[in-house]
């Protein structure tokens, strides 16, 4: 039988959310619910030929709807709150990053799921890029030894206006931080994947380019210690363009280079190799997100489906939020 789903929060990244959902077999779009309730409106006819129902709010839709899965495309203060109402009815989550803006609500959340038969997956879906892939693929095969450190490079552009139109971006009480929590996490979160427990963490924060406009950081810089392993962090969102993300793992006995499509491996021995994986973005994504949010929500529902253990439980998560909160020293 077909899951049915709704979404609350249709703004940019629904859109995204709706199309995937909207080309499965296994799942029907059966719900939207957005504040704004001309935005569920037009989610619907772009994407459910106006079959779903449309709500202004998560608790109409709960009270209507006998949903199996809710996806939360809302600002990042709402995740937990919205999570745990329908964690609460049992209705599965797939829920956007951040999976939360304080330790406080990240223990909420915890709690909810532990109390809940629905499940939680969160979208950190550069997990699945093929360019990730191929990464945990040469680190696995054992050539390259043990990793030394890595370094790590986040350089994007958000201007004025997009904090100007914006009601909730660029406020800490509803965006939680900037450049880290909202852009940079999916970085982060890869080093972890990598590097594995963070023990030691320096960092700084600043406003440099929209200190009248925002409450949040726009760039940081950090040093952090797994283990014997060492990390150097940057991230920016005070630069000019987008430009592709730039991870370089150094290894024992060679090093990898992440850029954009292209995987690269160098070894001591002189010898290299270079793989191009380019994975096409869905119609209105950014390359420069990662392009894994298919394959993301596919496995969620595989997991859902079969009753498998979904790789981006909250478990998987936990790491990377804690060093989010050691980043903002929180
Ligand atoms: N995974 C990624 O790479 C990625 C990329 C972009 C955005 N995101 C995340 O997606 C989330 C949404 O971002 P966005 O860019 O789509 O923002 P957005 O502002 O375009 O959309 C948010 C929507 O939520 C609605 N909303 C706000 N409060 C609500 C409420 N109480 N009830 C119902 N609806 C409400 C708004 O009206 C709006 O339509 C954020 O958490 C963001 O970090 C993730």
């Amino acid at each position: 039988m077909k899951k049915r789903i709704g979404i609350v929060g249709c703004g940019n990244i629904a859109r995204i959310h709706a199309q995937v959902l909207t080309q499965m077999d296994n799942v029907h779009l059966s719900a939207l619910a957005d504040c704004e309730l001309e935005k569920a409106a037009e989610l619907n006819a772009l994407f459910a030929d106006n079959t779903a129902s449309v709500y202004p709010s998560l608790e109409d839709m709960l009270q209507n709807e006998p949903l199996d899965a809710v996806h939360i495309c809302t600002p990042h203060f709402l995740h937990v709150p919205m999570a745990v109402q329908a964690l609460q009815k049992n209705i599965s989550v797939f829920m956007e990053k951040p999976p939360a803006i304080s330790r406080a609500q990240f223990a909420d959340l915890q709690t909810a799921a532990a109390q809940s038969k629905g499940r939680i997956g969160i979208c950190f879906q550069n997990r699945y890029n093929l360019t990730t892939l191929k990464v945990d693929e040469l680190l696995k095969n054992g050539c390259l030894g043990n990793i030394l450190g890595a370094r790590a490079f986040v350089s994007w552009c958000r201007d004025e206006a997009y904090y100007t139109k914006s009601g909730w971006r660029g406020k800490l009480a509803t965006e939680g931080g900037g450049a880290l929590i909202n852009q940079s996490i999916h970085t982060l979160d890869l080093l972890v994947h990598w590097l594995g427990h963070c023990d030691l963490v320096n960092s700084s924060l600043s406003n440099h380019h929209l200190k009248e406009v925002t409450e949040v950081e726009d760039s940081l810089d950090v040093y952090m210690k797994f283990g014997n392993k060492t990390a150097c962090f940057y991230a920016t969102t005070a630069y000019v363009t987008d430009a592709p993300v730039l991870i370089d793992i150094e290894c024992q006995n060679g090093h990898i280079r992440l850029e954009k499509d292209t995987v690269s491996c160098t070894y001591a021995n002189g010898g290299h190799e270079e793989y191009f994986l380019r994975q096409e973005a869905k119609k209105g994504g950014r390359t420069y997100w990662g392009n894994g949010h298919e394959a993301c929500i596919h496995d969620f529902y595989r997991c859902l489906f079969s009753g498998e253990k979904y790789q981006n439980d909250l478990e998987s998560v936990r790491e990377t939020f804690d060093l989010v909160m050691k980043i903002y020293k929180k």
